[in-house]
């Protein structure tokens, strides 16, 4: 039995939770976190209090950690949220708690956790983006540039870290089917607003995409296969056929008509 001790930001719900789960199944020993641990009581796995936009609670979640098993072997920046609206519409105040959570909160994890990870001269971190990371997308453009500022930073940050034994990378899901879209900013639709038509027939595809999407098990079974290779890859994508497709897309086509395509999808 594998006895890898492995922190998981976001451990409460939907992906996060799912791995957590499949990693504990398989004899892990698994640390989930939530901003209310306390409100969570079905989880298998010990959650402890953590927000990534509060740098106290991320090191005191460390600490904990290291205090009670010693180590942290891998570490699964999860935690995530989603926005969505006309980029014109969009509060500043909004956009910026995206960032801080989408793209500081990680880095700030990282931080925490590699000093511990140089000092085991080993560790693992996989960081969740998403296949909106890899294109910018009509109106989920805070999203996608959130989740596409962390693809970069994994990429340069495995490069600084390799000598230290610390493997780091990227999983990028497509749509899977959990809380996020009704946890999500939405920006209202604006009764008269240029944008009412097109941002609402955007977010009832995005919404049934997220539905309708795949089960978060897919991505645990990924992330299990990850821990279990020696060399990770820079990237992994896990989603539906089409989805992971768009990116190969959008590598061999000529920008203007990958655009075309994205905007016959969307209806714009
Ligand atoms: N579902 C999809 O279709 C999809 C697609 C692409 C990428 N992703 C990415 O996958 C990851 C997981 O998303 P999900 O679909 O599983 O969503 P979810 O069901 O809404 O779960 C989000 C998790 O993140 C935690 N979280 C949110 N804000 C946080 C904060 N400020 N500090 C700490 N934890 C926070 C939540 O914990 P608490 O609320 O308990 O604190 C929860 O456990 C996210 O990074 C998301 O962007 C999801």
């Amino acid at each position: 039995m594998d006895r890898k001790i492995v922190l998981i930001t976001g451990g409460s719900s939907g992906i996060g939770k799912s791995i957590g789960n499949f990693l504990h199944e398989k004899g892990y020993t698994v640390y989930g976190t939530s901003r209310n641990p306390d409100n969570v009581k079905d989880s298998v796995f010990p959650l402890v209090q953590l927000d990534v936009r509060d740098s106290e609670s991320i090191a005191k979640a460390v600490q904990e950690v290291v205090t009670k098993s010693g180590r942290i072997d891998v570490l699964i920046n999860n935690a995530g949220v989603g926005i969505t609206g006309p980029l014109e519409e969009i509060p500043a105040e909004e956009i910026k708690n995206n960032f801080d959570t989408n793209v500081f909160g990680p880095i700030a994890v990282m931080k925490a956790v590699l000093p511990y990870m140089r000092n085991q001269k080993a560790g693992l971190i996989i960081n969740v983006t998403s296949i909106a990371g890899y294109m910018g997308l009509p109106y989920r453009s805070v999203y996608s540039a959130s989740k596409g500022a962390l693809e970069l930073i994994t990429e340069a940050l495995r490069m600084e870290v390799k000598n230290f034994g610390i493997s780091i990378t990227n999983v990028a899901p497509g749509d899977f089917a959990t809380n996020i879209a009704t946890r999500r900013y939405h920006a209202p639709l604006i009764e008269g607003s240029p944008y009412e038509e097109s941002y609402g027939r955007t977010l009832r595809m995005m919404d049934e995409h997220v539905d309708s999407g795949s089960n978060p098990e897919k991505m645990a079974q990924a992330v299990y296969n990850i821990i279990k290779t020696d060399v990770p890859n820079v990237h992994y994508k896990v989603g539906a056929f089409m989805q992971k497709f768009s990116i190969v897309l959008k590598r061999i086509l000529p920008d203007k008509v990958y655009e075309k395509l994205l905007m016959n999808h969307y209806k714009l």
